[in-house]
């Protein structure tokens, strides 16, 4: 028996149930894995919560992205082996002391990345290597804005799209937040809780505007941000932390001036093997040489599941939060 964290019925962070439970021996294609850290991110509240449904039903252990040691391997694995450090996204089932984990979806760590750099860093840091590499081309000389900049994807948003050479712009819920999105490369941070943030992005670009949006709250900043866009430009909708948007006459990108709108997932970028590998190796080979740093912020027992979780729907959390079994 193992600890873990999950969840029987959807709901509030109170659902996350911390529980001993069975894990049986790796089957075909499968490793066990001896989990150091797992990693707290957005979706793992939108499966909590019911917005997205569970793929493998209920009850179902929390969480998508972790990193560990490989404890033994099932029939057919061949390219991982016993006592590999791997790290892992989108397989959920993270918030566990040891796991079955498909081991086409493992990645082997390089040795200058630890458990805790991984655990903040797969999934968020993987999102942020194909929106600004892949959705869309960062560039040097381009206006980029960001949304909630302090935050896990933030602040790995901010470094990178420094490092492409872009003007980045981010909106952030503090001052405190700003100076520390500020301290990560953002160029000019603006309080969109307390200031028009498209008045803020047309002075700060004196009025040329954005090539690229990425935001990752959905709701509460839509249609606002597409009046932050370029005529030509893309707005790329990520993430739902407001809550999703609703339907809408797509007539609008054409009046706001022929913009293009996407709405990505790791899933699909990284749904091929070499695919996962490719994205993986562009952070590792970032974050290995020192040109982008993962802030591991918070960091909670396993059992604190729910508090994790109620931190970072708060809004009191900056960077990664990772959990530890
Ligand atoms: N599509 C993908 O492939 C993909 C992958 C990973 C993550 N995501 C998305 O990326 C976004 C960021 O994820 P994350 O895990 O890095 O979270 P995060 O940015 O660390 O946390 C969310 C932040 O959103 C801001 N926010 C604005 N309105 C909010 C509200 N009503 N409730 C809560 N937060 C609000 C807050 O920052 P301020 O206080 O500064 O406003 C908060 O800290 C999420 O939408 C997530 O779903 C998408």
């Amino acid at each position: 028996m193992v600890a873990a964290v999950r969840v029987h019925k959807t709901g509030g962070p109170e659902v996350l149930t911390y529980e001993e439970i069975d894990i049986p021996a790796p089957g075909p294609g499968q490793v066990r894995l001896k989990q150091h850290t797992a990693g707290v991110n957005f979706i793992d509240t939108y499966f909590r919560s019911g917005m997205y449904p569970s793929p493998v039903g209920l009850p179902f252990v929390s969480g998508n992205e972790g990193a560990g040691e490989v404890l033994a391997v099932g029939p057919g694995v061949s390219d991982i082996k016993v006592g590999d450090r791997v790290g892992y996204v989108s397989a959920l089932g993270a918030y566990a002391a040891e796991r079955l984990l498909p081991a086409e979806r493992a990645v082997k760590l390089p040795d200058k990345i630890s458990y805790e750099q991984a655990a903040g860093m797969m999934l968020k840091g993987m999102t942020v290597e194909y929106l600004l590499n892949r959705t869309f081309k960062v560039r040097g000389g381009m206006n980029v804005l960001i949304h909630a900049a302090a935050g896990g994807i933030g602040l790995i948003a901010c470094q990178w799209a420094n490092l492409l050479g872009a003007t980045v712009i981010g909106t952030a819920g503090s001052k405190e937040k700003a100076a520390l999105a500020k301290a990560n490369g953002c160029h000019h941070t603006i309080l969109y809780r307390d200031e028009d943030f498209v008045a803020k992005v047309k002075e700060i670009t004196g009025g040329k505007l954005c090539e690229v949006v990425y935001d990752g709250i959905g709701k509460a900043t839509f249609p606002a941000s597409l009046d932050c866009i370029k005529p030509l430009g893309m707005f790329v909708s990520f993430g739902n932390a407001s809550g999703s948007i609703e339907a809408f006459n797509i007539n609008i990108l054409q009046a706001k001036g022929s913009l293009f709108a996407t709405r990505p997932t790791l899933n699909t970028y990284a749904a091929k093997r070499e695919d996962l590998l490719a994205i993986a190796n562009s952070l590792f080979s970032v974050v290995t040489s020192g040109k982008v740093k993962i802030p591991v912020n918070q960091r909670y027992a396993l059992k604190d599941a729910a508090q994790a979780h109620r931190d970072l729907e708060s809004r009191a959390t900056t960077g990664s939060s990772i959990l530890i079994p």
